[in-house]
């Protein structure tokens, strides 16, 4: 879910606080788009003013304007990802007291919200929905009354961290009181929560997205902290209530600019075309004037890095196909064994961990659950934890050891573009420091391969110039069919892996995909007459012994009648003969070929989408960081 706040003062704020949040959700859609609403309180109000609405951003803007709200000093906003309860007004954010004077938003999955609803019942509370959120709500409305009760005034900082020590789960919450109409209190576990720092008016979001349009600078919240904004200050304090000196601070390194689509119909058009220059700023400043790799902001000094004997890679979705690509290259670079592992299933095998694995959790967002808890046990195994991440001071990259920036830029669109192509490259240059340091290659081969490596943005950018044609006439020609495969081996094994994801999550497409040498196995059973095959082909360069192998399953599969695209290289005269469909790519080493062969496939699977009329940016059922387990 998405969450934004904003306080201001009476002279300043004004419509500010609605703007800012219907901004920032509109920039934290991504987050989830089930439903959405705000919270507005100002000086003088009796209850706090709350509009909320299932479905898109637009469904609540269209309410607003057709009875707008009044105007205010403080506002919360919230977009959701349904986890608990369906997607439907009711359900929506922000929940509110039962005297309505308090409402929150939440971020997360209350777990012992069965047990605290149960209790409010049996004292007279009545719930109007199905959500934690709302038990959250009516149970912060019974401290602050509590409060009051004891103390003589409300105190809604006070009662957010008392509300925070009783909850169980993963949770960022948001709160608001029409009686304290100059604050915003936040508090988070296990679920992030950043604050942006403004002049006579400050604000909070679920990750600086939020607020980027109004201020770059940015202030943490950690685990377990709460935090209590108004115009000109801000405190951060444990569930406690002990005051954090100097939380830190930071300047976020793009521009708002940078999340809005400049000119392109979607974002996911936008990222696509943004693949080889977010391969050139991964690489860009990770050299020493030798031509040595650097690796400046990796926290893990060069003993602790030469003693690794095994890497483990924890990622989810796109994410764990770089982190496969990467095992195949490392392995074959620094000689050490590398697993790759989904982060959900990692955490509940009991792997074997020690001081001398080193961990890589790979995600773009960088909050993604499933990741951040498997880092955390590797680290409770003594293990150390490099994260490679798209989103600086996200909760993966702050909890680890040592982190690699992937510096692709804001990826808005749900389906994982350019940030695939920048996790590969940044796991490329983590594996050829390791053989820098372990001696594991001569000087000039890893030259040689980061030579490769940064000619590769020139090897997309030509795909993207000369495919786009060919691609566009395949996507019109099988916008039908019902399903397809993907298949490859070594490299282009997760590369096919990658191209069947991308059609799912957005053209809702029956796609597989399959190694290769597995389609005598089974998969073969699957093909007909006419059912369309895709084959990440491997470069034909030293007779590849790969390459004559692909080959031998693409004759067998047109034996049989299936219609094959193939992702080949330029000229390849096996190809042109069997293949009916084939999107070129230049001529590069085997180890790069999968930056350059998943960009036609992100096209082919965004012109499918968009023929079938899909959003593209955002496909059904899904959210782009996934912040529950
Ligand atoms: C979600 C997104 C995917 C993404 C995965 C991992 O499922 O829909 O596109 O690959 O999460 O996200 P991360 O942010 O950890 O890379």
């Amino acid at each position: 879910c998405g969450i934004v706040g904003y306080a201001g003062n009476i002279e300043t704020a004004c419509g500010k606080p609605l703007e800012v949040c219907l901004q920032g959700l509109e920039r934290l859609e991504y987050r989830g788009y089930d439903s959405a609403g705000v919270a507005l309180t100002a000086p003088g109000m009796d209850k706090v003013v709350v509009r909320k609405k299932a479905g898109r951003l637009k469904n609540l803007v269209e309410d607003i304007e057709r009875k707008p709200m009044p105007l205010a000093t403080v506002g919360i906003g919230h977009t959701r990802w349904a986890t608990n309860g369906e997607p439907s007004d009711v359900n929506a954010h922000p929940h509110t007291s039962m005297d309505g004077k308090v409402a929150i938003i939440h971020n997360g999955i209350i777990e012992n919200a069965s047990q605290l609803r149960l209790d409010l019942q049996a004292e007279g509370y009545r719930f109007a929905s199905a959500t934690d959120t709302e038990v959250a709500a009516k149970l912060l409305g019974k401290i602050v009354d509590k409060i009051i009760a004891d103390e003589g005034k409300p105190d809604l900082f006070k009662a957010v961290r008392r509300m925070a020590r009783m909850l169980e789960g993963a949770f960022t919450i948001l709160a608001t009181d029409c009686r304290q109409p100059d604050i915003v209190v936040g508090a988070r576990h296990d679920s992030p929560l950043v604050v942006g720092l403004g002049e006579g008016e400050n604000f909070l979001g679920s990750d600086v997205a939020a607020f980027v349009a109004y201020t770059k600078r940015a202030m943490e919240v950690d685990q377990d902290q709460a935090v209590c904004v108004s115009a000109d200050k801000v405190i951060v304090a444990d569930f406690n209530g002990n005051v954090v000196e100097n939380p830190k601070t930071y300047t976020v390194d793009w521009d708002a600019s940078a999340a809005e689509k400049g000119g392109w119909d979607s974002f996911m058009d936008k990222e696509i075309h943004e693949d080889p220059a977010a391969v050139q700023r991964t690489l860009l400043g990770r050299f020493d004037t030798n031509g040595d790799i650097t690796l400046d902001e990796v926290r893990i000094d060069e003993h602790d890095f030469k003693s690794i004997d095994k890497i483990i890679v924890v990622a989810c979705g796109t994410a764990s196909y770089a982190g496969q690509v990467a095992k195949y290259a490392i392995e074959h670079w620094v000689r050490i064994p590398v697993e790759i592992e989904l982060a959900h299933e990692f955490r509940y095998r009991d792997p074997i961990l020690t001081p001398r694995t080193l961990v890589v959790a790979i995600s773009q967002s960088g909050e993604t659950m499933d990741t951040l808890m498997a880092l955390r046990h590797a680290r409770e195994q003594g293990s150390k934890v490099l994260a490679i991440c798209n989103t600086q001071g996200a909760s993966i990259p702050r909890e680890s050891d040592a982190v690699l920036y992937t510096h692709a830029g804001p990826e808005v669109a749900v389906a994982s573009t350019k940030a695939f192509v920048a996790q590969i490259t940044a796991a490329y240059l983590l594996g050829l420091y390791l053989a820098q340091v372990k001696g594991a290659m001569f000087r000039d081969e890893i030259h040689q391969m980061l030579d490769s490596l940064k000619d590769m943005p020139r090897k997309i950018q030509w795909v993207l110039d000369t495919q786009p044609k060919t691609i566009q006439a395949a996507a019109e020609r099988m916008v039908n069919a019902n399903s397809f495969l993907f298949l490859g081996r070594h490299v282009g094994y997760p590369v096919a892996l990658e191209g069947a994801l991308k059609l799912k999550e957005i053209a809702y497409t029956f796609t597989e995909g399959f190694a290769a040498g597995e389609l005598k196995h089974g998969p073969i059973a699957l093909v007909d007459e006419g059912e369309p095959v895709v084959f990440i082909v491997p470069p034909q360069r030293g007779r590849n012994v790969l390459h004559a192998k692909v080959i031998s399953g693409i004759e067998e599969v047109k034996a049989r009648g299936a219609y094959i695209i193939a992702v080949a290289e330029q000229g390849d005269p096996d190809v042109e003969r069997y293949a009916d469909v084939v999107f070129w790519r230049p001529a590069c080493p085997t180890l790069m070929s999968p930056l350059v062969d998943v960009v036609p496939l992100q096209l082919f699977a965004m012109d499918m989408a968009k023929l079938k009329g899909y959003d593209v940016d955002k496909p059904r059922n899904l959210a782009k960081s996934v912040t529950v387990e």
